[in-house]
């Protein structure tokens, strides 16, 4: 049995996703677009607002939400929301846009099954604004990462990155547009993945197990042939 071998573990496909969101929903809307090995997925937002919400029930996926204003503090909020969370005994809980920082006792509750996407290159713009703060310092590659979370924010195991180039006449509305693009891409497939149980964490490595990865090089701004 060789190393590729040892390291898949495809012999239990995970059944069941929480997704969590707080707004428009769209990484959330990818997803359920995807058609994902999944026989039950929910979709749990903080915010009653959120516009995923709907999207998620013209789709006849069972929705909840927890909103955080009924909560005193973040560890109170953390613990209702696991509770819910733990009725679905999810294999993955998905953040898909969910803006609010979990505890860290959150966190390892859910250690190597909560992911996240991120709308930047990590480890460089962690946080809000990444796209005003790439245009800002002038980095001509760009993009988002999808990782499994740790308690250190915007930080944790990557899985996998997409890069978009930064362009002359760039706003932060058209580079958002440009990433949220490849989101929508990367997203799905990196769950999948998952589900699949193609990834292995090795010492914050991810491996993805038979997966083939192409010989290219992007530069930007593109060179001559
Ligand atoms: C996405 O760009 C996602 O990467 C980002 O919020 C947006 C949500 O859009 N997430 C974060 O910034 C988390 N740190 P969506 O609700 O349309 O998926």
């Amino acid at each position: 049995m060789n190393r590729q071998q040892l390291l898949c573990d495809s012999r239990s496909l995970m059944k069941s996703l929480v997704i969590l969101i707080s707004g428009r929903g769209s990484n959330m809307k990818a997803l359920l677009d995807a058609k994902l090995p999944t026989e039950n997925i929910t979709v749990i937002s903080n915010n009653p607002k959120a516009a995923g919400l709907a999207v998620a029930e013209e789709r006849g996926v069972q929705t909840l939400v927890v909103n955080h204003r009924n909560y005193s503090d973040r560890v109170s909020f953390d613990t209702a929301l696991a509770e819910k969370i733990d009725g679905y005994q999810p294999d993955l809980i998905v953040l898909a846009g969910f803006m609010r920082i979990l505890s860290d006792r959150f966190v390892n509750r859910y250690q190597n099954r909560l992911i996240n996407i991120h709308p930047s290159l990590l480890p460089s713009f962690p946080g809000l604004k990444t796209h005003a703060s790439a245009l800002h310092e002038g980095v001509k590659i760009h993009g988002c990462t999808v990782h499994f979370v740790t308690p250190k924010v915007d930080y944790g195991p990557i899985i996998l990155q997409a890069a978009v180039p930064i362009l002359p006449d760039d706003t932060e509305q058209i580079l958002a547009a440009r990433v949220l693009q490849q989101e929508h891409y990367v997203y799905p497939q990196a769950v999948r993945w998952f589900l699949e149980g193609r990834l292995k964490n090795i010492e914050n490595r991810v491996e993805i197990c038979e997966t083939t990865t192409r010989n290219t090089v992007l530069y930007s701004p593109g060179l001559p042939e």
